[in-house]
């Protein structure tokens, strides 16, 4: 199998592949839980340096069908990445696709030439060594690739992996490693007869992001993960093309969020349920310290408000069986990192973005442009926005439409200012370092933020299908 079986006709702007039928529910593919009886796996970690080949393989998604995926490895998905901060790593990357991809680092603070812009990318059957000293907090990061228009397919068809950034302050808190530390990669696939994932978005698939029935957990549909009675870390990264999770405990046990995009947040939060949109990641501590032996408990999705076709149905995601006894010694952190406030007295310049839909840009002869940022389709050589290096900036996002776009920018960490309308509130996970922020219709969110390196980036829409239809701009810090 090569990688032009998966990817020919994969031009999903083109009208002649496009059905126009919508989805009666008007939601996408409602979730279909398959039994949970498959052991969770957990992608092989790599340490430093590594060799990532963007290949085709085979995955049983669901058991005893091999499905038909792309990954970094043999099978879904890209091994786990663990990395020090202060160290100088190289990924080597091969393309064996059929065409042009490369690899954006979500998540690290890496030069631009190293940053995976849609204008760099590697060509099949050729390779680009991406070199760069990682120096940042500690936090759970993840990679994926950014080929202008083809990063939902190739992201939605297999390739992406997490990145967990280690510091010894971090180290120095204890908290749950080992089998206690889960790494989650959460997506959502829709199968075809054979388990493989298909991606032929609609017109409705456009404007609401590709959905599937079939939830998956580092690959793998209807798993269960035993446990002991301890504190468990989980790492969850959103890698979802479009679906918005709102994570819970089917006991509806509270949790603690840790960590949010950039690292560690000050202390831990309680929370009963997190809503987590794509590109967002978790760093969660779930306690089944105090659970008998044979309790089974889910990891789910639970409905929530404020997205208008997405949210509405409750689904189960992950199960957990507590099989083992064990006694856990470990202290829940007072505090987990320092974070400095940055000041709005410090903003050099504010910029708004409006956010969503411009009709006008729609036409039958091509579907592209209809997700657009200020009224402008993506396009590749047009600076949008130039920034001061250095600078701090206040960015204000405005979404007067009717779909959630979660917002990220490249480069740099932000912090959430406000949110005004919806739901009118910041969460858990923005009281730390940011690079996505979820903004609901009917929302304004502002971000603050400093822009330190220099050079070319992108800010877009995480969902991906918004994304690769053009919800991207171009920003030069210099
Ligand atoms: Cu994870 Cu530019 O994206
Ligand atoms: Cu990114
Ligand atoms: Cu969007």
């Amino acid at each position: 199998l090569t990688g032009t079986a998966l990817l020919t006709g994969c031009n999903n702007h083109d009208m002649s592949d496009i059905d126009m039928m919508p989805d009666m529910e008007g939601m996408g593919p409602a979730v279909k839980e398959t039994p949970f009886t498959t052991p969770l796996r957990f992608p092989e970690t790599v340490t430093g340096s590594a060799q990532l080949t963007a290949k085709s393989g085979t995955e049983a998604i669901l058991p005893g069908k091999n499905a038909r995926v792309l990954g970094y490895r043999n099978g879904i998905l890209g091994p786990t990445l663990r990395v020090q901060s202060g160290s100088e790593v190289t990924f080597r990357f091969s393309n064996n696709l059929s065409e042009d991809s490369n690899i954006h680092w979500h998540g690290l603070l890496v030069p631009a030439e190293m940053d995976g812009h849609p204008a760099q990318v590697v060509r099949a059957g050729e390779s680009f060594p991406y070199t760069f000293r990682i120096n940042q907090a500690a936090s759970t990061a993840w990679y994926h690739p950014h080929p202008h228009e083809k990063t939902a397919r190739q992201a939605y068809l297999g390739l992406a992996g997490m990145i967990i950034v280690e510091t010894p302050t971090e180290r120095a808190l204890n908290l749950p490693s080992g089998s206690y530390e889960l790494p989650l990669i959460i997506q959502d696939k829709r199968l075809d007869g054979t388990g493989s994932p298909q991606y032929t978005p609609t017109m409705q698939d456009v404007m609401m992001g590709f959905m599937g029935e079939t939830i998956t957990v580092n690959g793998v549909g209807g798993a269960f993960h035993p446990v002991a009675t301890r504190m468990y870390r989980m790492r969850v990264v959103n890698g979802s093309n479009g679906r918005i999770y709102n994570l819970a405990l089917s006991n509806e046990a509270p949790f603690w969020v840790i960590g949010t995009d950039g690292g560690l947040l000050p202390t831990p939060e309680a929370v009963t349920a997190l809503l987590l949109s794509p590109g967002e990641r978790a760093d969660l501590l779930v306690d089944f310290s105090k659970l008998p032996v044979g309790t089974e408990l889910y990891l789910k999705s639970n409905t929530f408000p404020g997205a208008s076709a997405q949210g509405k149905q409750a689904f189960n995601i992950l199960k957990f069986r507590v099989d083992k006894a064990e006694t856990d010694s470990f202290q829940m952190p007072a505090s987990l990192a320092t974070i400095t406030t940055l000041s709005t007295a410090a903003v050099a310049k504010s910029r708004s973005f409006s956010i969503g839909m411009n009709m006008g840009n729609m036409n039958m002869g091509n579907m592209k442009g209809m997700h657009t940022i200020n009224g402008k389709v993506y396009s590749m050589d047009r600076i949008d926005e130039t920034v001061k290096l250095g600078d701090t900036e206040i960015w204000d996002f405005d979404n007067k439409g009717d779909e959630p776009h979660p917002m990220h920018l490249h480069s740099t960490f932000f912090q959430v200012l406000s949110r005004v309308g919806g739901r009118n509130t910041l969460f858990a996970n923005e009281k730390g370092w940011k690079d996505t922020v979820l903004v609901m219709p009917g929302e304004r969110v502002r971000v603050i933020c400093r822009f330190d390196k220099p050079g070319l980036f992108v800010a877009h829409c995480h969902n991906l299908e918004h994304e690769d239809d053009g919800m991207m701009l171009n920003f030069r810090v210099s």
